[in-house]
């Protein structure tokens, strides 16, 4: 059996995603979801799938190992970050190594780095006059963004797209491909 964490900050419509897609699966179970906000949308959401929550603060992830310790009692072999904004400390990449991955909302490695997320990726990919973006799935290491790579899809853009039609089109492309891209990488592990 493989026990997912989801680390996600936001809306969390990839986690949902991921969440629905493991459901069903006798050997997959998403187990515990992190958040750095209490007040994150996404801890409600799993909340009413009944997926266990542990919110985390910047002195106990990055000044302890705490979350190991919680990750021993939910058996985690496996993170996903779906909207995460904090960089993985050194000890969490070294314990997850090619068992933590990322997703990224646009080709890397055009348009990733510290600040580099959200809105503020489409609008960099608008300004540049990109014909393309798309989605980037990644292992994680120590820096933002520029782990091995995994899966890349890209979606055309016109010149008339605004940021958010943009960021609509790249979300599209994260909910079809990234819960079927965790599985595949779990199969071909063990
Ligand atoms: C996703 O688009 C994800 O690619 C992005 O945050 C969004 C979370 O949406 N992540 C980054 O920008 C990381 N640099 P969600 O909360 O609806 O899943």
């Amino acid at each position: 059996m493989n026990h997912i964490a989801i680390f996600a900050s936001g809306t969390g419509s990839n986690a949902k995603k991921i969440i629905e897609h493991f459901q069903s699966n006798p050997s997959i179970k998403v187990s515990l979801l992190v958040s750095n906000k209490a007040t994150a949308p996404v801890l409600e959401m799993a909340q009413s799938f009944g997926i266990d929550q542990h919110v985390i603060d910047r002195h106990s992830f990055y000044e302890t190992e705490e979350i190991l310790t919680v990750f021993e009692k939910y058996e985690i072999d496996f993170i996903v970050l779906a909207g995460f904004l904090w960089l993985i400390p050194t000890y969490l990449v070294e314990s997850f190594t090619k068992r933590m991955v990322n997703i990224h909302p646009a080709l890397l490695p055009k348009f990733g780095g510290k600040g580099m997320y959200g809105k503020y990726v489409h609008r960099a990919v608008k300004e540049a006059g990109e014909k393309e973006s798309g989605i980037t799935i990644h292992f994680v290491n120590e820096n933002y963004d520029e782990g091995d790579i995994i899966f890349q899809a890209s979606c055309d853009i016109s010149p008339e797209d605004s940021p958010e039609e943009i960021g609509k089109k790249v979300l599209q492309l994260e909910h079809r491909f990234f819960a079927t891209v965790i599985e595949n990488i779990l199969v071909s592990q063990n």
